[in-house]
């Protein structure tokens, strides 16, 4: 198809599903920064940084981010610009394009379920920070600070209580996703640009207002430096490789296809490897940041580096009730958190629905609801696995850490593989010149490189010796 035609195609497509794509460059940035700045960076990121020992494991993740992580974004945003459609769709024109087999389309597929599995337990977990938003509102919070001599074990018992509540992280699970139902059945501009274009740099301020507070006031900021930053690889693990290259997948949203459905409303003037970039730079200072806040407090209050998953929420909110005007910022803390959250689920249901749009010419909320509810079923299991179901152990691990395990160590370094060896070894290299807008540079070559050879070498090899 010559170049005239096929951009008429794309602007009919486009038109029919979203009225234009993004409005802008800058909308595309923010959304897909949006995606991929969420509960990975600040939740996330920190604990296992403390369970796997801080420094090595830093520097595992960010050679895993930068070597890895990133060509296969712009990998993933290039497939889905050039194919114009769900990810499956956008498989199956490449491959009548192109000349190649459909069946690569089996990534969208692995893409799909990988959602699924995702968001079940996502939406929880982004359920906590709403339960702490309104810990906030009636005073919880503030309470537990004033009244205990222990402030950190007061702040543990109140997310102990959390989790041993069914009906409060229902509540918080059930909010988050029919937010994002609502947010996702609206379509692309209405919906997601409004939320996502203020809530990333808000979410940034306070993040470097929490790190000026750390540094300030506990007196161990350098122990934290010290621990995100000086490697001791004595205490690195293969499991810890694996967990660190899965991370980098999960952090990007990258291997299940969500910025290859970002990627196909994209306009052809944008230039993919500078977008990928800033996407990868701003979700990596984030996390660091979230590191650089937190740590501080947990030397400070003896905490345990390697507690779990409730790492900030028992350590942030020891800040919050020593700062003036705290429970404000706890109040914008849990909010942007959440906020940060949605523009992340979203982009998780994103790619589900838009295939059933697009294969069985479902209707955006019929598509939503469908999905939406069964994932929302889902969750359930990752609910009751804080509590009464605490006791069922999959593998040995219980049914939340068993489904993030599977999909951020497993389904997401299994995607992001097969997309590296698609854009590497089946696209052809002029398709890539073209599509990622860096001409016949030194940095296509590198990148093909990374593509072709170390992602495939690299991933593989820690996906088989972990299987094993
Ligand atoms: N990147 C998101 C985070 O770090 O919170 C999580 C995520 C979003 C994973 C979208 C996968 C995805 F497709």
């Amino acid at each position: 198809m010559n170049s005239s035609a096929e951009s008429l195609r794309g602007a009919r497509l486009l038109g029919r599903r979203h009225a234009g794509g993004w409005s802008s460059r800058m909308a595309f940035i923010l959304a897909a920064a949006g995606s991929a700045v969420g509960l990975g960076n600040v939740w996330k990121f920190p604990y296992i940084a403390g369970e796997y020992g801080g420094g090595a494991f830093v520097l595992v993740y960010l050679a895993c981010i930068g070597l890895i992580g990133l060509p296969i974004l712009a990998a993933e945003i290039m497939i889905g610009r050039r194919g114009g459609g769900s990810p499956i769709h956008s498989f199956e024109s490449l491959a009548a394009r192109e000349g190649h087999s459909k069946n690569w389309r089996v990534i969208g597929w692995i893409g799909i379920g990988c959602a699924f599995l995702i968001l079940s337990f996502y939406s929880v977990v982004a359920g906590w920070s709403l339960s702490y938003l309104w810990f906030v509102v009636d005073g919880q919070i503030a309470a537990a600070g004033s009244e205990s001599h222990d402030v950190a074990l007061a702040m543990g018992d109140l997310f102990a209580n959390l989790l041993a509540s069914p009906a409060a992280l229902l509540a918080g699970h059930t909010l988050i996703m029919g937010i994002t139902m609502l947010i996702v059945a609206g379509g692309i501009r209405s919906g997601l640009e409004r939320a996502v274009c203020w809530m990333v740099p808000g979410l940034f301020l306070l993040l470097i207002a929490l790190v000026v507070y750390a540094a300030a006031t506990t007196g161990r900021f350098t122990s934290a430096i010290t621990f995100l930053f000086k490697p001791d690889f004595s205490a690195l693990s293969w499991e810890a490789v694996l967990v660190a290259l899965g991370h980098a997948f999960f952090t990007l949203s990258v291997g299940m296809t969500a910025m290859m459905a970002y990627g196909s409303y994209l306009k052809r003037h944008v230039s993919i490897g500078k977008a990928s970039f800033a996407i990868a730079g701003l979700d990596t200072l984030v996390a660091l940041l979230a590191g650089l806040a937190i740590f501080p407090i947990v030397f400070a209050q003896g905490l345990e580096p390697g507690a779990g998953p409730g790492l900030i929420f028992v350590t942030l909110p020891i800040a919050f009730t020593e700062v003036p005007g705290g429970s404000l910022v706890a109040m914008l803390f849990f909010l942007f958190l959440a906020i940060a959250a949605l523009s992340s689920t979203i982009s998780i249901l994103e790619p589900v629905v838009e295939y059933l749009e697009q294969r069985r010419a479902w209707t955006r909320p019929k598509a939503t609801t469908v999905m939406g509810t069964s994932i929302w079923m889902l969750g359930i299991s990752s609910v009751l696995a804080f509590n009464v179901a605490a006791d069922v152990t999959v593998f040995g691990m219980n049914l939340f850490d068993f489904l993030d395990f599977v999909t951020s160590n497993l389904l997401l370094p299994l995607g992001g593989l097969l997309i590296a060896i698609y854009a590497g070894h089946v696209l052809s290299r002029e398709a890539l010149a073209d599509e990622l807008g860096l001409g016949e540079s030194r940095l296509l070559e590198i990148w093909r490189f990374l593509l072709r050879y170390l992602t495939p070498v690299g991933v593989g090899a820690v996906l088989i010796y972990n299987l094993i």
